[in-house]
């Protein structure tokens, strides 16, 4: 269902092969108004190549071409427009979809090759931030988005449960800690523990000390610091795994900061066998002045490893383990640097698959207009986020549905979807306002509205007692009026390569929205439950939209509720 490469095969053998199918494809267009085809060839190209004027080229090329896809040609300026068939490619398009339901607008490019997605990744004892919640979504679009193109996507939650924090954290908790409070409410607790010790350690910087002291306690492996680690840890894991249920996300490895403490050894000693290390400020780094980028801290003048050490670890470990085709970090742009350094290092290094990983960065969630800080108080929990999304969706339909079946599953699939699509729909470098009320609304470019367009067209099949084993034998329909529709339908394929080659699942979303709003057009103009001679194909054009947008949605990690 690809036009674009039947076209340039067909430009190939009519320009008897001077320029590549490919690099034609490249050049075929997709006009912006509907006015001017379905397809568009400059010529300007050409013109060059060939000494002629590109008007002259378009009218030669227009005369020649002959396929039954395409129902007329037209020549404008430069410009060679083509509008397809309407009933041929309708037909073919519908056939299509009834036959490979959730596998329409598959690709195969990804060759079944590794990318290992680094998402996620909160920091323990912390609570789970909008970026966190950022990148958990992104990082499952994408997952999904790859695989959906022949990749074989491996979900990584590099949870942040190691560094000096952890230091400071036991310090605190042995000062003033109390085993109760921290079993009751873990998160709260410990974070209350840990501001303290800030505040503190201002007036007493012997506790900075102390802190670093612990630490060193638990790289070593002393078995106090690492009870009181792993019980930290445990008791954040139980609160994140109560989110990412909520939003049926699942990760395929926790290996976590800590997991890469006993591999650090060995990255030293290769940076040392290498002689990149060279000592500044007490410290060991690795200089990276030809790259243009500070030096990337190594080892504290303690011993101590870094961010960057266990990170540099992973990426090791993650080529032997993965032997990933791509390397994806979701992580907010305020990292890029560490991501730059990171990469640089690797290469100086001399791995060439350095240059497969790639930072994926993203912009930040503001309140009216202002970054959200989980800090000093300004707290805004996701998990509370998404109950109150849930408990909104419940009002909502409680109020337009009362006498729905399952009122508190569909509940949550809006809620859930809600918040989900909220944060995908834009370009995923651009910040994005926080609002629930906005998330939710039944109309303009919510999940929500794609849900419910959704829910919209199978009421539409159960009422029409459509048959999706029974495809239309023959079609009484010239599909003028559906082609809004269909040319519609046809792009899904080339949405998914867009939100893959630039990893932006907004590609993904933007689609749907379109897609759903083309169809809401239709339906408000053609009586498809009017029994006529069109029904059938009209039916099938309904369950052809059913199936692209829940298969869009489902990329983009939200459900889709048949009644809502
Ligand atoms: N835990 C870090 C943070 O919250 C994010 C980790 C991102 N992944 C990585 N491999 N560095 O800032």
């Amino acid at each position: 269902m690809n036009f674009k490469k039947d076209l340039a095969a067909i430009l190939f053998e009519l320009l008897e092969q001077e320029i590549s199918a490919d690099e034609l494809e490249l050049m075929i267009e997709k006009p912006k108004n509907a006015s001017h085809g379905d397809l568009a060839f400059p010529c300007f190209t050409l013109a060059k190549l060939k000494r002629k004027s590109p008007n002259m080229i378009a009218q030669e090329l227009g005369e020649k071409i002959q396929s039954p896809i395409f129902e007329q040609t037209e020549v404008v300026g430069a410009y060679l427009n083509l509008f397809l068939n309407k009933k041929l490619v309708s037909e073919k398009a519908v056939s299509e979809i009834i036959t490979q339901t959730g596998h329409f607008g598959a690709h195969e490019f990804g060759g079944g090759g590794n990318v290992t997605i680094d998402m996620s990744s909160p920091n323990i004892a912390k609570p789970f931030s909008m970026g966190h919640l950022r990148s958990t979504v992104i990082g499952n679009a994408l997952a999904l988005i790859v695989e959906k193109c022949g990749y074989k996507p491996i979900k990584i939650n590099h949870l942040g449960d190691w560094g000096t924090q952890f230091g400071k954290l036991i310090t605190a908790y042995k000062l003033w800690g109390d085993v109760e409070k921290v079993k009751q409410s873990p998160i709260k607790e410990l974070l209350a523990l840990y501001i303290k010790f800030h505040d503190v350690a201002e007036s007493d910087p012997s506790l900075e000390d102390q802190g670093r002291s612990w630490f060193k306690r638990l790289e070593d492996g002393d078995e106090e610091a690492l009870m009181l680690w792993q019980w930290f840890r445990d008791e954040s894991l139980k609160e994140f795994s109560r989110i990412y249920e909520l939003m049926n996300i699942q990760f395929d490895s926790y290996a976590g900061e800590a997991f890469y403490n006993d591999k650090m050894d060995r990255v030293v000693q290769l940076l040392e066998e290498q002689q990149l290390l060279v000592e500044s400020d007490q410290a060991q780094v690795v200089e990276l002045t030809n790259e243009e980028l500070p030096p990337c801290l190594i080892k504290k003048s303690d011993g101590a490893t870094l961010y960057a050490t266990r990170d540099l670890a992973a990426a090791l470990y993650r080529k032997e383990n993965y032997n990933f085709a791509k390397s994806l970090y979701v992580v907010g742009h305020e990292q890029s640097l560490h991501f730059k350094q990171l990469i640089a290092v690797l290469s100086k290094m001399g791995y060439p698959w350095a240059e497969n990983m790639v930072h994926v960065p993203f912009g930040m969630m503001l309140k009216d207009g202002k970054k959200m800080s989980t800090r000093k108080g300004k707290v805004v929990l996701l998990e509370e986020v998404l109950t109150e999304s849930i408990a909104m969706a419940r009002h909502n339909i409680e109020e337009k549905n009362p006498n729905l079946a399952n009122k508190d599953e569909v509940a949550k699939q809006v809620g859930v979807g809600a918040v989900i699509f909220h944060d995908l729909k834009n370009n995923r470098m651009n910040d994005i306002e926080f609002s629930l009320e906005e998330m939710l609304r039944f109309e303009g470019e919510t999940g929500p509205y794609v849900q419910y367009t959704f829910a919209r067209a199978c009421s539409i099949l159960r009422k029409g007692k459509w048959q999706a084993d029974v495809p239309p034998a023959n079609c009484h329909t010239t599909w003028e009026k559906e082609w809004k529709v269909i040319s519609m339908l046809i792009e899904f394929p080339n949405a998914i390569q867009r939100a893959s080659e630039n990893l932006d699942p907004s590609q993904v979303a933007k689609y749907v929205v379109d897609l759903a709003q083309a169809f809401n057009k239709y339906y408000a103009e053609v009586k498809v439950l009017e029994e006529s001679a069109e029904q059938p194909a009209r039916l099938a054009l309904v369950y052809s939209v059913t199936v692209v947008l829940k298969e869009g949605l489902r990329l983009l990690g939200v459900e889709a509720p048949e009644e809502m």
